[in-house]
């Protein structure tokens, strides 16, 4: 048969056609990739951040690096209003409600912010509003603030709409939070069109935030009771079960972000240790800055230098009182301090946590006060 050979050779022909076309759509898809852009931007072009962290691990910190750039909008912790409006639940149970707050938030919409609110609500009701030099400039306020003093003096009858108008004229809005125990409640944000989210994700060696709690009567209680769901924990143990509810979430969050994201998570998750900052501050400020697309600027440079090489323990010299101190010293101060049971109880029941972050654990006391050895392990950025 005359045809045989004809169409067989004519069918190789076709098939290696088909292998080479495939390939071609395959590498131009690639190349294609390569060239656009690694996020889709938001239709406003605008960047909305979320520093997420926990109590005591440097986010206040961290959050006026943000609040001090002239492009941000900054506002703390708004999931404050909705703990505080629900005592008796759990972290668990109110996670839809912050989810949702914060999306309108990102939207420059108050209404729902409204609802924690009492009548009539003016920027003083805004949890530590006068920590956000925005809400302290115009157009939030008629004045440019020159302190927290004379912010509040000026500021504080302003409505809401304001805060709205003022979210609005910043191409970034950074929230900080540290009552998000997981990722996958933000997903919906993070797979809105309208949002570009970028998730800055700031971890503290939990010894260090022990220590820290220790160290300050601070109002953590009715906190750590929806930390723990309503459990009735001795205070003994309370700190433990807290810590260990931190480390379980910060590993979570870090696998998720980490390990096979989910596509629209890739390249929107950033892992910050307190402990780099301290150490590297200029590097990896400047870092942090680019994964959110803002450029430095001297003003903050010097703010930043100011800030981590101060003297003393907590003297206030900024436009804004953060504390400026020597961070170093302040980081290590955990391996005098602490009883080495306690760290060990904290190495416990944080082992996880520790090892996949980079904190090496200690094996004796002599160990943990031997300042000279280095605690901290590079990890994968
Ligand atoms: C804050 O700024 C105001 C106005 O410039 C000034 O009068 C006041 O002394 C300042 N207060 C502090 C504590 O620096
Ligand atoms: C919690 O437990 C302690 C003893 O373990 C008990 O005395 C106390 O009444 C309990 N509190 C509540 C609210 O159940
Ligand atoms: C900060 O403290 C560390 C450790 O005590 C010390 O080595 C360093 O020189 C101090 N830095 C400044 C600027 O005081």
């Amino acid at each position: 048969m005359a045809m045989g050979p004809c169409c067989s050779v004519n069918l190789n022909t076709i098939i290696a056609l088909v292998i080479l076309q495939g390939a071609a759509v395959v590498l131009f898809y690639e190349w294609y990739a390569s060239i656009s852009p690694r996020h889709s931007a938001s239709p406003d072009g605008k960047v909305h951040v979320l520093l997420l962290s926990s109590w005591r691990s440097g986010s206040s910190f961290l959050g006026q690096v943000f609040s001090q750039h002239p492009s941000v909008f900054y506002l703390m912790e708004p999931a404050w209003h909705v703990w505080t409006k629900n005592p008796k639940s759990s972290a668990g149970a109110l996670r839809v409600a912050v989810r949702d707050l914060l999306w309108s938030l990102y939207k420059c919409d108050y209404s729902l912010m409204k609802s924690y609110q009492p009548e009539n609500p003016s920027l003083s009701n805004l949890f530590m509003w006068t920590q956000s030099r925005a809400l302290c400039s115009p157009p939030a306020c008629p004045v440019k603030s020159a302190n927290e003093s004379h912010c509040r003096q000026m500021c504080h009858s302003r409505t809401l709409k304001k805060a709205e108008e003022s979210c609005q004229t910043h191409t970034h809005v950074v929230l900080k939070e540290t009552r998000f125990f997981e990722l996958e409640s933000l997903y919906p944000l993070l797979q809105d069109p309208n949002l570009d989210l970028r998730v800055v994700h700031l971890v503290r060696d939990p010894r260090a935030v022990i220590r820290s709690r220790e160290a300050s009567a601070y109002g953590l209680n009715t906190g750590s009771t929806i930390v723990l769901e309503q459990r009735n924990v001795s205070a003994a143990e309370r700190q433990y079960e807290v810590i260990q509810e931190v480390c379980r979430s910060h590993l979570n969050i870090y696998e998720r972000g980490i390990f096979n994201p989910p596509p629209f998570l890739e390249d929107r998750y950033k892992l910050v240790r307190y402990e780099d900052i301290v150490r590297n501050p200029t590097t990896e400020l400047n870092d942090i800055y680019e994964f959110v697309g803002l450029q430095m600027t001297s003003e903050v440079e010097e703010w930043i230098h100011k800030m981590t090489h101060g003297k003393g323990n907590g003297g206030s010299n900024g436009a804004f009182q953060i504390t400026s101190r020597n961070a170093t010293k302040v980081s290590q101060a955990w391996r005098t301090v602490l009883q080495h049971n306690t760290v060990k109880r904290i190495q416990k029941v944080c082992k996880g946590a520790m090892l996949l972050l980079g904190y090496r654990t200690v094996d004796s006391e002599e160990e943990q006060k031997r300042l000279d050895i280095d605690l901290l392990v590079p990890v994968e950025p």
